[in-house]
């Protein structure tokens, strides 16, 4: 009689693909989160697989960053030629990219500056020209977290014209400039080297603009909705939900992930539970996929749980 359910084919594996070769460095503040080099990469993608997870979200950590986020559109770039490997040893694999710019510019901010602001138009031609590279390389679906404006139609045009009206969108519709994306910063090294990200990420007091930018995007094109970080905002995402009635992804984030896991690593939560909780919650609130780190791992209690059952 359980209203909600929660199994693997809900969640999708959030990864950090690095430049460089044989390389598997930790992130400090996500333990058991690393960054990973292509050939480690593919590896990994295995265990993931195996565990029933389907999907992976690609984060690219580029060998160069400058001003205007070069490698995020280089077709020879970390992600470009993480997604062909990965599409080749893995064509099973649903195989999601990022499409943002604060991982490739040198101020970490998520578009070009111009003077201390991002300019919005500007960004948006880039991030197109990412994500045409992205459905080059072979991505199945691409989902910018930029939070500019009018970005989902640019990319929608710009992927047709260019022969991938096939490719979904994912679009990051109610981005919160959240505290809870700390760790996160670290793994890829884009915290920005001034001001912050409130001038296009949303204000955390705000509920009923996430339904205007959801309808917004979805006006533009967008195929899936998210709604990010998840457990702060479970309101947002039954909201977006309940008023679009269209597909809904909730990212738990860096900072979700991180504090579970201190608080179980202090034996202060049972990590199992906790986790497997967070989740049915978010599933309940309406998300009909979840972006984890514990992706994985919470694939694998579940397949324990169905099998003790
Ligand atoms: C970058 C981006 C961020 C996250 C996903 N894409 C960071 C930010 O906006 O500062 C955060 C993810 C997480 O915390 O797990 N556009």
């Amino acid at each position: 009689m359980a209203e909600t359910e929660l199994s693997p084919s809900h969640l999708i594996q959030p990864m950090f693909v690095t430049s460089g070769e044989g390389l598997r460095e930790p992130v400090e503040s996500m333990p058991g989160v690393e960054r990973l080099s292509i050939s480690e990469l593919v590896a990994e993608v295995t265990t993931v697989a195996s565990a029933g997870v389907r999907a992976v979200l690609l984060f690219g950590i580029p060998s160069t960053k400058d001003e205007v986020a070069s490698e995020a559109y280089d077709d020879e770039g970390v992600v470009q030629m993480a997604v062909r490997a990965l599409k080749e040893a893995h064509p099973e694999v649903t195989v999601i990219t990022d499409v943002c710019l604060c991982e490739y510019t040198s101020h970490g901010h998520c578009g070009v500056l111009q003077g201390d602001e991002v300019d919005n138009d500007l960004t948006i031609e880039l991030l197109a020209k990412t994500a045409i590279s992205h459905a080059d390389a072979g991505a199945d679906a691409i989902a910018p977290s930029d939070m500019m404006d009018g970005r989902i139609g640019a990319i929608r045009t710009q992927l047709d014209e260019s022969g991938h009206q096939g490719l979904p969108i994912i679009s990051y519709a109610a981005k919160y400039a959240s505290s809870f994306y700390g760790p996160f910063r670290d793994a890829a090294d884009c915290a920005p080297s001034s001001g912050d990200r409130r001038g296009y990420q949303m204000d955390p007091a705000n509920a009923l603009e996430a339904v205007r930018e959801a309808e917004a995007d979805l006006d533009e094109g967008a195929d899936v909705l998210m709604v990010k970080p998840a457990m702060p905002y479970l309101d947002v995402v039954s909201l977006v939900k309940e008023a679009t009635g269209a597909p809904v992804a909730a990212y738990q984030v860096s900072g979700e992930y991180s504090m579970i896991k201190a608080a179980a690593a202090n034996g202060w939560l049972d990590e199992r539970s906790a986790v497997l909780e967070s989740l049915l919650a978010i599933r309940r609130a309406g998300a009909d996929a979840i972006i984890t780190y514990y992706a994985t791992a919470a694939a694998l209690w579940l397949a324990e749980e169905a099998s003790t059952r």
